[in-house]
């Protein structure tokens, strides 16, 4: 979504720019898929599919037009109550990490800190606390979760949003996100559809007066279902009751007119039931988006003038209906698709007020409602929840280096804190743009706990770093000395420091990121590499922190006297809680890197489409982005090229040890066809049998050290040459288990029919291979100790 201080080029986007350049030929163009499949109710959703209709039954046409059209209203987006009805609207608000438009409400671990996790239970109850905060302040949609961006791209300036760049593990961790939030009672909607992975020209612009489109993701079919399309299906498996399609364009046309992903992949193929929403003034058609598959325009007309929003829907769907260029029923299937996830999620029964503490937070001025809307006290949604938020947000701090074992801290009587990083917000509380608030540009001193953007929450309080530390080392009586201004700390500030030498010296670095702008740098801001050497040619025992977006690469790893590194990314308000609990061993770490980190940002290959010349272009087509590395990104690129790396994916320390041992393949289905039956059903999902278990790998595992802790086997296959590409492997499999000190456990694998094909596009379907597969597992994707074959 967009935030509301970047609506200049909105004035001139209002007309549709789908022609593709026929120079740019080598990705072609996307093929038209019409018509838009209706609803079916498959998946559970029969009976609320009744209400829906039943519902739909009673609206006349100017109520239907703005069912699919946002109105102005309390919340970010808003759909309008029909009192007549006795329906109260829809309220929407972002999103994936905190419902941002609204007080007393907690800022959780963002996506990147819940994948590096690795933790399905954990991910699922955040996925539950979450929308218990959305329920509690009266919205029914929560504009999250995220599997795009996937993180192609290390500088992409919102892959913090989501979860990781392997397409297994973002599926896996967006199906329990969003049985969690549904199972609170809150619709997901899971963004952005479809790749979204630049900020740089996602929207159009105007150069010298020139309409410019947005960005156009060139996507081949393989890698389209093998990598970005895949933690979708995992979404519409799980039931998600509406998608968010994006800014970009794809293959030349616009993501949220494009039939081709939404009717053809999307609704067709994985059999979607909900209904899929515009990104914010991501709308650039009338009846040619809603015939592509669009069903939701928001937040609905552009220019709110004092009544109904001037909007290319709106009012003009009642005259498209009219004068017989849109055919009523497709209007229909939008409203059955908007309003069957209300009805499953029994959000026509007792469904809490928007409250009023919202509306001064609100994307419309309230001299402009045209509706009148119900709202209630200010309500503290919170609860109980900083509980789950210290432990998630340890849980995702990755121990990248622990030299002599340095870490569990032994109770240091001499400790030292540096960094702007370690101390509180002194800039206010709320991280939302660029220009304002907690951002790189103008935010030095203070703690950073969440990203910018439209993903970002709104504090009620954070537990500093610093204030962590003093508490925990105060409790025993230790000194704390310690120095938060970087520049301070680059120029002599640390010569103030007695006694010296200090026991332990704690840094702490952060990487701002935000939607809007990619990264320039994955080096973190602020002199970090000057502080780290300035802090580490004093102190022998120098463990460093890093908070904010990932990956970072780490021009100081090697220093000797930097003893231990923490990759800590964006844990929510408990940050020193968690941080300390880790620190101290309270919590044994058993985060895993869901990214690569490089020994050089040059070592990834650069994937941002961006020049000035670009920029400064006025060809309306000049943006274009082949993905040609097709399925290699992340571990996949670094394995395919057999390049070394600083920390690979899959890998994190823990203060035991464990070992695997025993690898079992054992078939759950005899000679399985080649492709899953024609006459099998449509599920959301895809073909019913994708999601049936083939085959089962089993492995013992053993905690071989002195202290309880949790591991994370991780098994990977490797698919023979008739699958058609280049990838070395691909993860298929994790599991996190909690063992005692001694204690042997069974590590099982179910590996689904989809984890074991690859995409065959001459037929264009799953297909399982007949050579074998090679399975490795072991403890991150370059340490795979035990190693089979299977033939499916
Ligand atoms: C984009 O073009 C490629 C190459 O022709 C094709 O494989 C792919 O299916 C197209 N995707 C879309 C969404 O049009
Ligand atoms: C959707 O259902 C309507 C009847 O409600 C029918 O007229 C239309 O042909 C159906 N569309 C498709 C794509 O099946
Ligand atoms: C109107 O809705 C409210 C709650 O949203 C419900 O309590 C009430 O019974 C409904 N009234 C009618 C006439 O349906
Ligand atoms: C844009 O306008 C400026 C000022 O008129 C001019 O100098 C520049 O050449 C123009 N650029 C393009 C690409 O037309
Ligand atoms: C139809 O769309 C145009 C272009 O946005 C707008 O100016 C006009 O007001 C719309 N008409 C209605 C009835 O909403
Ligand atoms: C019907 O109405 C739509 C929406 O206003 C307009 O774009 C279209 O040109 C109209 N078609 C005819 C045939 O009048
Ligand atoms: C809003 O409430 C006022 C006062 O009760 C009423 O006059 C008006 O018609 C209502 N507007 C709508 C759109 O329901
Ligand atoms: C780690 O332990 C080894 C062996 O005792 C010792 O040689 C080395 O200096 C220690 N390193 C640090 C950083 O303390
Ligand atoms: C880096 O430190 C120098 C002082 O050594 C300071 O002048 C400069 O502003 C700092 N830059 C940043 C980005 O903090
Ligand atoms: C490591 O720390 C010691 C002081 O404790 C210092 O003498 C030495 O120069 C440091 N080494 C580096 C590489 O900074
Ligand atoms: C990273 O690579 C670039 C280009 O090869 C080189 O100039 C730079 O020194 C390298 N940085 C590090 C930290 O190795
Ligand atoms: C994009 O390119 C412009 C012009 O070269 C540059 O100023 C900007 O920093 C670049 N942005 C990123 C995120 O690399």
């Amino acid at each position: 979504m967009l935030h509301s201080t970047s609506l200049a080029w909105l004035a001139l986007a209002t007309a549709s720019h789908a022609q593709f350049d026929i120079e740019h030929t080598q990705y072609g163009t996307s093929p038209p898929v019409y018509p838009s499949p209706n609803i079916t109710g498959d998946g559970g959703w029969a009976a609320a599919l009744e209400k829906a209709k039943a519902f739909v039954a009673q609206l006349k046409l100017d109520e239907k037009a703005f069912m699919i059209t946002g109105s102005d209203g309390p919340c970010v987006g808003n759909i309008a109550p029909i009192a007549r009805l006795n329906f109260s609207g829809l309220c929407l608000q972002d999103g994936p990490l905190a419902i941002r438009q609204a007080v007393l409400t907690s800022v959780f671990p963002a996506g990147i800190t819940a994948a590096a996790s690795w933790d399905r239970e954990l991910v699922k109850q955040r996925g539950v606390q979450l929308a218990e905060e959305f329920k509690g302040k009266g919205s029914h949609i929560a504009l999250g979760p995220v599997v795009g961006p996937l993180g192609r791209e290390p500088f992409g300036g919102r892959n913090w949003e989501g979860f990781s760049p392997d397409a297994y593990l973002s599926g896996v961790l967006v199906e329990e996100t969003i049985l969690g939030m549904q199972s609170a009672g809150v619709q997901a909607c899971t963004k952005h559809y479809i790749g979204n992975e630049q900020e740089i020209q996602r929207n159009p612009s105007t150069v010298n007066g020139t309409l410019v489109d947005s960005i156009s993701a060139n996507i081949d079919d393989k890698t389209m279902h093998e990598t970005y399309l895949w933690p979708f299906a995992n979404a519409v498996k799980a039931g998600t009751a509406s998608l968010m399609c994006s800014y970009n364009r794809l293959n030349g046309s616009y993501g949220c007119q494009n039939s081709k992903t939404l009717n053809g992949l999307l609704k067709d193929e994985l059999g979607f039931q909900g209904y899929v929403m515009s990104d914010w003034m991501a709308t650039h058609s009338g009846v040619a988006a809603i015939e592509a598959g669009l069903d939701m325009n928001m937040p609905g007309g552009i220019g709110f003038s004092g009544g109904a929003p001037a909007s290319l829907w709106g009012g003009n769907v009642s005259v498209a209906v009219n004068n017989g260029s849109l055919a009523i029923e497709r209007v229909d299937d939008m409203i059955h698709r908007i309003m069957t996830p209300y009805y499953h999620l029994g959000q026509d029964l007792n469904f809490p007020v928007v409250d009023e503490s919202t509306v001064p937070l609100s994307f419309f001025s309230r001299a402009n409602w045209k509706y009148n809307y119900t709202l209630g006290p200010m309500v503290d949604v919170r609860a109980e929840h900083a509980k789950l938020i210290r432990e998630l947000g340890a849980a995702g701090t990755v121990l990248l280096k622990n030299v002599n074992n340095t870490l569990p801290l032994k109770k240091p009587k001499n400790i030292g804190v540096f960094g702007n990083d370690a101390a509180d917000f002194t800039n206010g509380q709320y991280t939302l743009s660029i220009s304002s608030g907690l951002a790189s540009g103008d935010y030095d001193i203070g703690t950073l706990a969440a990203g910018g953007g439209s993903g970002t929450g709104r504090f009620t309080y954070v537990v500093p770093p610093l204030d962590a530390i003093k508490a925990r080392g105060q409790s025993y009586g230790a000194l704390i000395q310690y120095v938060t201004d970087n520049s301070a700390v680059a120029v002599g500030g640390l010569s103030s420091l007695s006694p010296t030498p200090l026991d332990a010296c704690i840094v702490f670095l952060k990487s701002w990121a935000s939607e809007g702008d990619d990264r320039t740098t994955l080096i973190a801001e602020w002199n970090s590499t000057v502080v780290v050497e300035a802090v580490a040619s004093t102190c022998a025992n120098t463990i460093v922190v890093l908070h904010g977006a990932s990956p970072n690469v780490l021009p100081w790893k090697d220093n000797a006297n930097v003893t231990a590194i923490l990759a800590a990314h964006f844990p929510g308000q408990e940050t020193g809680n968690s941080i300390v609990d880790v620190l101290w061993g309270d919590v044994n770490p058993s985060g895993k890197l869901p990214y690569t980190i490089a020994n050089n940002e040059t070592d990834y290959d650069l994937k941002i489409v961006n020049s000035t010349e670009l920029l400064e272009s006025t060809n309306p087509n000049a943006w274009q982005d082949d993905f040609k590395e097709g399925n290699l990104i992340d571990y996949k690129e670094f394995d395919a090229a057999n390049k070394s790396v600083a920390y690979e994916f899959g890998f994190g320390l823990s203060y035991t040890t464990f070992e695997l041992s025993d690898l079992q393949i054992q078939a759950a289905v005899s000679k399985p066809s080649r492709i899953p039956s024609s006459s099998a059903k449509i599920v959301p999902g895809g073909n019913e049998e994708l999601w049936q278990t083939l085959v089962t790998v089993c492995a013992s595992i053993k905690n071989t050290g002195a202290v309880e802790g949790a591991a994370v086997p991780q098994l990977y296959v490797s698919f023979p040459a008739e699958a058609g590409e280049k990838t070395v492997r691909s993860l298929r499999g994790f599991d996190k288990i909690f063992l005692a000190a001694g204690e042997v456990s069974t590590v099982e694998f179910p590996l689904m029919r989809r984890d074991l094909s690859y995409w065959d596009v001459a037929t264009q379907n799953w297909r399982l291979p007949s050579e074998p597969i090679t399975v490795d597992v072991g403890f991150s994707s370059r340490d795979l100790k035990l190693n089979g074959k299977l033939t499916v």
